[in-house]
């Protein structure tokens, strides 16, 4: 009895500290960062932003969307916001033509309840998202109850009405209110990647999907789909069958048909995020290896075969047949710009074990340096890949091992001292993305997030002109120990603390001021339906996460 009352105690204490008194938040303590929850606060941090503590309600049952331009992407998206912000309405209500809906809104002029959000935009461009697109848009809410959302690209109405979303919320008697707010936004940098390896676990289209739905929520706009891996091939080839069907953990069950390709990257389309597929070779690619014959190099101990296979063999014609084939699908099959073709982790020891390779090195006047031999079957790879207008990223071990490769090439950098390397790589000519700081699957206790918000970009030595070559970031979600059951835990909202770094100018960087506004949004993807886990320590969210047992 006892004890069951000091639970009752414990409990009202808990929801004071979380609700009633925002000065005993601001102290803390010393095991938890724990900061309180803004209200209606926007993650990743604007551009520029006021806010008044003026609130204004948001007519729920009036609410309806009009916009300038007739366009697919975006009718689909009033749909889903409507959806996030108001939970299930009847869909009639939703969607007003421009010119049906003047009428409505001169009814409303006189009231101060928001009851529409007004966007306009110029350019309804229904092909894909492209690291050009423009992202940029403004948003007020005025204290009158006028909401209007302005862009000059449908990639930037998405961002806003992502926005809007996040502005609305819902009081304690169950009104939602906005309060009035005035935003000018655009991301800091056009590159905001989010990887995925569905190598070495399978990852269902479910959880692909959600999880895209909670980047563009963080307004990540790069899906780097690491698809395939030394473990397993789950790429349906339709040139190459035989390489997901030698090669996947199964070939029925655990494999990307081209059907589900097409489904994913229109899901990511919908929602302003680019599918950047990544084909690792020659290193990674022992699963490839089963369905391909004679592809990967044959090593030998003391002269003999040993029955190990190293890299793709960078020799015989026969492999750049493949690889042409191979990419020629790749390309047709994933509309981005942009292929990721690896090039990491390449172990030279099979390579120097081959008569036939070591003949080659000598032929071709490389002596024993054998990232020469990797710089010619890279440069080899990245020509055929320009052939077929495409542009490449590659890790950045290719260029630490002196390889030259074209000056297009984007780098991405992954490893430790990425400061220096940063440096070393854009003083070259080099474009590059920064992911050393924010490989997330690199758990810890406590409240980690904040060694990924700090890490920025841009702070290494260079020029002006070296900044310019830095096109943002990728957080890397390595597949050894997730699967369906932990991936969107295990990222969110650990990843939201990479977004802002890519999204919000480089100064909104106050750890303190952060955990409040990362706290709000943890409760805001709960409350959505997604199982973002605790990472301020001990608090509470409005609502918990429904489990389903
Ligand atoms: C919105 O208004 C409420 C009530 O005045 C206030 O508590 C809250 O801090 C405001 N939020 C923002 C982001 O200004
Ligand atoms: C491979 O291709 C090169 C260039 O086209 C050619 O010179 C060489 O003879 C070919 N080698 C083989 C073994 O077919
Ligand atoms: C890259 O190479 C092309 C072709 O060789 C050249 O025209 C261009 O100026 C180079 N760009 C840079 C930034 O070095
Ligand atoms: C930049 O250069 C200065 C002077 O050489 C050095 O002290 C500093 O550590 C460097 N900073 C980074 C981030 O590499």
């Amino acid at each position: 009895m006892a004890s069951a009352l000091k639970d009752v105690f414990l409990l009202l204490v808990c929801v004071c500290v979380c609700f009633c008194n925002e000065q005993e938040e601001e102290r803390g303590n010393a095991y938890m960062l724990f900061a309180g929850k803004s209200k209606g606060t926007p993650w990743p941090y604007p551009k520029t932003m006021t806010s008044s503590k003026v609130q204004v309600m948001v007519d729920k049952d009036a609410f309806v969307y009009s916009s300038s331009e007739e366009c697919a992407i975006l009718t689909e998206a009033f749909v889903r916001y409507d959806k996030i912000i108001f939970g299930s309405r009847s869909p009639s209500l939703m969607f007003k033509p421009w010119r049906e809906f003047r009428a409505t809104r001169d009814r409303l002029r006189e009231s101060s309840v928001v009851s529409s959000l007004i966007v306009t935009f110029s350019k309804c461009d229904n092909s894909y998202p492209s690291l050009t697109s423009d992202e940029s848009y403004n948003l007020a809410i005025t204290e009158d109850g006028k909401a209007t959302l302005g862009a000059t690209e449908v990639w930037g109405v998405l961002r806003g009405l992502e926005t809007f979303s996040q502005l609305v919320y819902k009081t304690s008697d169950g009104s939602y209110v906005v309060n009035v707010t005035s935003i000018d936004d655009a991301p800091r940098f056009k590159h905001r990647g989010l990887l995925l390896d569905t190598s070495r676990h399978y990852l269902s289209l479910n959880v692909l999907k959600d999880n895209l739905d909670v980047m563009a929520q963080n307004k990540y706009n790069v899906f780097h789909w690491h698809i395939v891996d030394d473990q397993s091939f789950p790429y349906e080839s339709y040139t190459f069958p035989s390489m997901s069907r030698m090669g996947a953990y199964d070939p029925f069950k655990f494999v990307y048909t081209p059907n589900d390709v097409r489904e994913i990257v229109e899901y990511a389309r919908l929602r302003g995020i680019r599918v950047v597929p990544e084909f690792d070779t020659p290193g990674h690619t022992q699963s490839w290896g089963k369905g391909i014959k004679d592809l990967l190099t044959k090593c030998y101990t003391a002269g003999k075969l040993n029955g190990d296979f190293g890299p793709i063999n960078p020799v015989p014609n026969t492999t750049y047949t493949f690889l042409q084939q191979f990419f020629n699908e790749i390309a047709q099959v994933f509309p981005d710009k942009y292929v990721h073709l690896g090039g990491d982790e390449v172990s030279f020891d099979c390579w120097e074990s081959n008569p036939d390779i070591v003949t080659f090195m000598t032929d071709m006047g490389f002596g024993k340096d054998y990232s020469k031999l990797e710089g010619y079957y890279m440069q080899k790879l990245l020509d055929m890949v320009s052939g077929l207008k495409k542009s490449y990223i590659i890790w950045q071990e290719v260029i630490d091992n002196g390889a030259k490769v074209a000056n297009n090439t984007v780098i991405e950098v992954w490893k430790d001292k990425y400061q220096e390397e940063l440096s070393r790589i854009t003083g070259l000519g080099y474009k590059t993305i920064l992911a050393s700081p924010w490989y997330l699957d690199y758990i810890s206790y406590g409240t980690d997030w904040k060694n990924y918000y700090t890490p920025d970009p841009l702070g290494f030595n260079g020029t002006e002109a070296q900044k310019e070559l830095v096109m943002g970031g990728e957080t890397c979600l390595w597949g050894e120990y997730v699967d369906d059951t932990n991936l969107i835990s295990r990222l969110w909202p650990r990843a939201s603390a990479v977004a802002e770094r890519l999204w919000s100018p480089a100064d909104v960087n106050d750890v303190s001021e952060a955990a409040k506004r990362i706290e709000e949004h943890r409760c805001r993807l709960i409350s959505r339906g997604y199982p973002a886990e605790p990472i301020n320590g001990p608090g509470v969210c409005e609502s918990l996460y429904l489990y389903h047992a």
